[in-house]
C-alpha cells in the first residue's frame, strides 16, 4: 500500500510551523491599560494583573512559545513570584523570542486580536502594529491588529488572541 498520500512539494513541512496564543485580563478603574507596548490614553480601567497586565503581548508571547511546543509563560514567569511582580511584559516577549530563536526559528508574522468594549483603540492600531513589530524585530507590516467588541457581554474584561508564523531560519 501506497502510503505517501502528497505529492513531495505538498508534504507538510517542519520549515514552518504555526503558534496560537490568548490571554485575558479582568479590568478595573484606576489602573493603566497597556496593550502590546502601548500605554492606552484615556482608558477608564486598567488591567489586574500580577505583571503589567500587557494582555497582547502575553499573547503573542505564548503563541511564540506554542508554535514549538514549549509551554507557556506561566512556566517561565510563574504570577506567585515575588520577583516578577508589576514586570514588564516586553521582557517577557524578549525571553519567549529568545527561546524560539535558539531552537533555530524566526516569527514571519502574527495576527492579533483584542476584544474590548472601551475605549475604542481603532485609532493606535498603528502605533500597536509599530510596536510589536519592533519587539520581534518585523516590519509593522508583518502584524495585523483587529479589534472586537464583546457586545457588553464582558464590559470589565480585556480578551487577546494571537496567531504566529515561525519559519526555520535556515529553511
Ligand atoms: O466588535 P465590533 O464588530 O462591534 O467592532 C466594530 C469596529 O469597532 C471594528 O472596526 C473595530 O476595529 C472597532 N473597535 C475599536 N476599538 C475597540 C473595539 C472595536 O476600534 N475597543
Ligand atoms: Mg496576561
Amino acid at each position: 500500500m501506497n502510503l505517501n498520500l502528497y505529492p513531495e512539494r505538498m508534504k507538510p513541512s517542519l520549515a514552518y510551523r504555526i503558534g496560537y496564543g490568548e490571554d485575558a485580563h479582568r479590568l478595573a478603574a484606576g489602573l493603566p491599560l497597556v496593550l502590546g507596548g502601548v500605554a492606552i490614553p484615556h482608558a477608564e480601567q486598567g488591567a489586574v494583573a500580577h505583571s503589567d497586565g500587557d494582555a497582547v503581548l502575553h499573547a503573542v508571547a505564548d503563541a511564540l512559545l506554542s508554535g514549538l511546543a514549549l509551554g507557556d509563560i506561566g512556566q517561565y514567569f510563574p504570577d506567585t513570584a515575588a520577583e516578577w511582580k508589576g514586570l514588564d511584559s516586553r521582557l517577557i516577549l524578549a525571553r519567549a523570542l529568545e527561546l524560539v530563536r535558539e531552537r533555530g526559528y524566526q516569527p514571519v508574522n502574527v495576527a492579533l486580536v483584542v476584544t474590548l468594549d472601551r475605549p475604542r483603540l481603532g485609532p493606535l492600531r498603528a502605533e500597536i502594529a509599530r510596536t510589536v513589530a519592533g519587539l520581534l524585530g518585523l516590519p509593522e507590516t508583518e502584524v495585523g491588529v483587529s479589534f472586537k467588541t464583546s457586545e457588553g457581554l464582558a464590559p470589565e474584561h480585556v480578551q487577546t488572541r494571537v496567531t504566529v508564523l515561525l519559519e526555520r531560519a535556515d529553511a
